[in-house]
């Protein structure tokens, strides 16, 4: 069964200025340092842009289209004029200033987890559901990375073979916890391969030649860490799909970019690993990456800098002899299509 967009409403819906004042909240930040690049690489055609993040950075330069820009730190007032918000500052920042900032007319687009299950707030992959932005209230919710890139692979194929359930295993990335994260893999490295003792102070665990348990806060009831929830329930809602069932293990691997998912599908129907790879080399978004003569499928160092999304490794799950089952591997970067990037293309599609 294929499943119709038409079960989502839309409404009109409030577009952004052809040329609008772009404000980037916690732009010193890892999402904050590729929204920049995005801005710019895509060329958004803004008539502003406003760089803003914790008192600690105002006053520092950083550079946009050759020039450099001051960071401001972010008060309530700093979204007098800016027709567009992109908060890439924590869940804390974003539930104090998004609402507001909103309620005053400028349009938010927000990476944190702060509003994402709220029923006012669209969660979008343009890919996937850019319907859903016409009941936007100028807020708008980028998804976890591990949602928006495994959204990618998903989608293309519950369109033509609705999906009964996902069963994942993640290989996250650093750059997932931020650009302090990213150090502590580089500075915690060094000091392993030179015989020196590293104490970990971002992740909770020593992060050299070492995977662990994803770092987000464990549910004591169920044993789901956070990242596992957001995923499984981010999912549902992108994919309007609330029967859809995900049973996730979200890791944390000492690689600097790019998450890498390894999940098994079930479908409606059979589906073939031929079948997959005919669907996702036609979905937007989406490189095949699937050699099996050279052992070659996605990978994160191949995923870096990358903004479409790889998947390969298509084979069928042996221990589903129904035939509808089918394995599959998936890489992304998550600085961009989950999360700067998806935010960028969450504008564009408001301008259209
Ligand atoms: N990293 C990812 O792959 C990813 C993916 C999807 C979503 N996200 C979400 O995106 C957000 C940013 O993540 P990140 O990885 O970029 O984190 P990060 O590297 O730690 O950057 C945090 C940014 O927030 C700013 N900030 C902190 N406190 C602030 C305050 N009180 N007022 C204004 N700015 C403040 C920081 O500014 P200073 O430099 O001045 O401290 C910095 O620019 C988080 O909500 C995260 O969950 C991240």
């Amino acid at each position: 069964m294929s499943v119709s967009i038409l079960q989502r409403q839309s409404t009109a819906m409030r577009r952004i200025h052809p040329s609008p004042s772009v404000a980037i909240v916690g732009a010193t930040g890892a999402v904050g340092a590729e929204l920049i690049g995005c801005l710019e690489r895509r060329n958004f055609p803004l008539s502003r842009l406003k760089l803003l993040a914790s008192p600690r950075s105002a006053g520092r330069t950083l550079t946009f289209q050759g020039r450099d820009v001051v960071i401001d730190g972010l008060t309530p007032m700093s979204f007098d004029g800016v027709d567009v918000a992109l908060f890439a500052a924590g869940s804390g920042v974003s539930k104090d200033h998004a609402r507001r900032a909103a309620a005053d007319g400028t349009i938010v687009i927000d990476n944190s987890s702060a509003f994402r299950m709220d029923d006012d707030v669209p969660l979008v992959v343009p890919e996937v559901n850019a319907d859903t932005l016409g009941t936007h209230h100028n807020l708008i919710a980028n998804p976890n990375c591990t949602a928006a890139i495994s959204v990618m692979a998903l989608w293309p194929l519950y369109r033509e073979n609705k999906i009964r359930r996902v069963i994942a295993a993640t290989y996250q990335a650093a750059s997932g916890a931020g650009a302090a994260a990213m150090e502590e893999l580089r500075a915690s490295t060094e000091a392993h391969l030179t015989g020196r003792a590293y104490e970990p102070r971002v992740l909770p665990h020593p992060y050299a030649f070492n995977i662990f348990s994803h770092n987000d806060t464990v549910d004591l009831e169920s044993g789901e860490n956070g990242e596992e929830i957001k995923a499984a329930r981010e999912l549902r809602k992108l994919m309007c799909a609330p029967d859809l069932r995900v049973g996730i293990t979200c890791v944390r691997v000492p690689v600097f970019r790019a998450h890498t998912i390894a999940m098994t599908v079930e479908f409606e129907r059979p589906l073939s690993p031929d079948q997959a790879r005919e669907i996702l080399g036609a979905a937007p978004g989406v490189d095949i990456v699937d050699d099996r003569n050279a052992n070659r499928f996605p990978m994160p160092r191949d995923a870096t800098g990358r903004d479409n999304v790889l998947v390969g490794r298509f084979r069928a799950d042996k221990s589903d002899p129904t035939g509808h089952s089918l394995a599959l591997m998936v890489a992304g970067d998550q600085l961009l299509k989950g999360a700067a990037l998806n935010a960028v293309q969450i504008a564009e599609a408001l301008m259209k």
